[in-house]
């Protein structure tokens, strides 16, 4: 018997008349082969995408993969168990704040990892959402208002059946400044869209999922009925001064989220937050003009301890990897994606 990385010894005991540089040579060459073909595929199907295309606002941050058309592909190798081949994420996407920045990319890493429908919620016009194919609905609706809420979920389930992912990723810039003089009607509308959306969203979503059934699964594991994602921020973590109304926010969504995990467990429904680190986004980009060069500034020193410019897409694929049934014991965590930003004491 042998053994060799990559091979099981059975498979190479039943060639005894081979010698075995030739096994490893021929690995070689039908990995290369397999290598190459891939790319080449993978590009025309980038061309011909069944995805939700819109090269231009959803391709800008991303790579070419796009794997609906990688399903003939994958299932032609071996596969020892089926439900690790095809989409990492097959179903139904709905995410709010969807129509630009990080919501945005959530939603294209959806469409990429091979959702059937994404559902983009936000309160951009209907020319931001730049829509029209029919895997993705855009919809018109404001986080804060519960009936607008209630309509774009059953305007969703109306449409696909179902929502798997839910995204909870709108948001607003609020105006910074110091607890000992800030503005309660200030701090208010941030608690509005960054708490209290997150919380009506995740009402509404959960509702859903609640009475579907499960997704496709892994044998051996436990169902999905559903998965929700919310964004938070570093700052749920940590504070910086003259942000109390930001922090107490995303402090709130890892509550809210940590609350609805526990009680979406016997529904097989999981809860999660994400907390991004640093990426310039529009919202940054407003944030930052109102202090000028000193928004700027500061801007630099965040990037600077967060090691380098984040791309959206690393918050798009976070969120859509903690959202496949694989993740299954993942429930009521935040996970913070800033490439070591909050643990790096450095200050050189
Ligand atoms: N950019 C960063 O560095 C960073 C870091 C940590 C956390 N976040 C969080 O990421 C999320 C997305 O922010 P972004 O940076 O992509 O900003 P963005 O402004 O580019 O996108 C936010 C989207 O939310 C939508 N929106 C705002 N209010 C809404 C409402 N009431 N109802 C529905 N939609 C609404 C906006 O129209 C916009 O399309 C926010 O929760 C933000 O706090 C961002
Ligand atoms: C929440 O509000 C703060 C401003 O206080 C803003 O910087 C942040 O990006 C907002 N995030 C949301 C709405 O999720
Ligand atoms: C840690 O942050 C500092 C800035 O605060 C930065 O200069 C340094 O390069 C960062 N460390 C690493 C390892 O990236």
């Amino acid at each position: 018997m042998r053994t060799s990385i990559g091979l099981n010894s059975n498979a190479l005991s039943r060639y005894p008349h081979i010698p075995s540089v030739y096994i490893y040579f021929s690995f070689i060459a039908w990995g290369a082969y397999f290598y190459i073909s891939n790319r080449y595929i993978l590009n025309i199907c980038y061309a011909y995408s069944p995805a939700i295309e819109n090269p231009r606002r959803y391709f800008q941050h991303g790579t070419t993969l796009t794997p609906k058309c990688l399903i003939p592909l994958l299932s032609l190798s071996h596969q020892p168990n089926a439900k690790r081949s095809g989409p990492v994420a097959p179903g139904v996407a709905f995410i709010t704040g969807g129509a630009r920045g990080l919501g945005n990319a959530v939603a294209v890493s959806f469409a990429k990892e091979g959702a059937r429908a994404v559902v983009l919620v936000d309160i951009q016009d209907a020319a931001t959402f730049e829509a029209g194919k029919k895997e993705c609905l855009a919809i018109h609706a404001d986080v804060t208002k519960e009936d607008e809420m209630e309509k774009a979920v059953a305007e969703a389930v109306a449409k696909f059946g179902r929502i798997d992912y839910a995204a909870n990723f709108a948001g607003v810039t609020g105006r910074a400044g110091l607890v000992s003089d800030m503005s309660l009607d200030e701090y208010q509308k941030t608690m509005a869209v960054n708490s209290s959306g997150v919380i009506i969203s995740t009402k509404w979503e959960l509702r859903q999922m609640m009475k579907q059934s499960s997704i496709d699964v892994e044998e051996g594991r436990v169902p999905q009925s559903g998965s929700i994602v919310n964004c938070a921020s570093v700052n749920s973590v940590q504070a910086n001064v003259g942000s109390a109304a930001y922090t107490a926010s995303k402090h709130a969504v890892v509550g809210i989220t940590k609350v609805a995990s526990l009680e979406g467990r016997n529904h097989n429904i999981r809860v999660n937050a994400i907390s991004p680190g640093f990426l310039y986004t529009k919202m940054i980009d407003e944030a930052l003009k109102r202090h000028g060069d000193l928004g700027e500034a500061h801007w630099k020193t965040y990037e600077a301890r967060q090691g380098r410019q984040a791309a959206f897409s690393e918050i798009g694929d976070a969120a859509v990897l903690l959202s496949t049934p694989r993740m299954s014991l993942v429930n009521g965590h935040n996970l913070v994606i800033d490439n070591g930003f909050t643990i790096n004491e450095s200050n050189t």
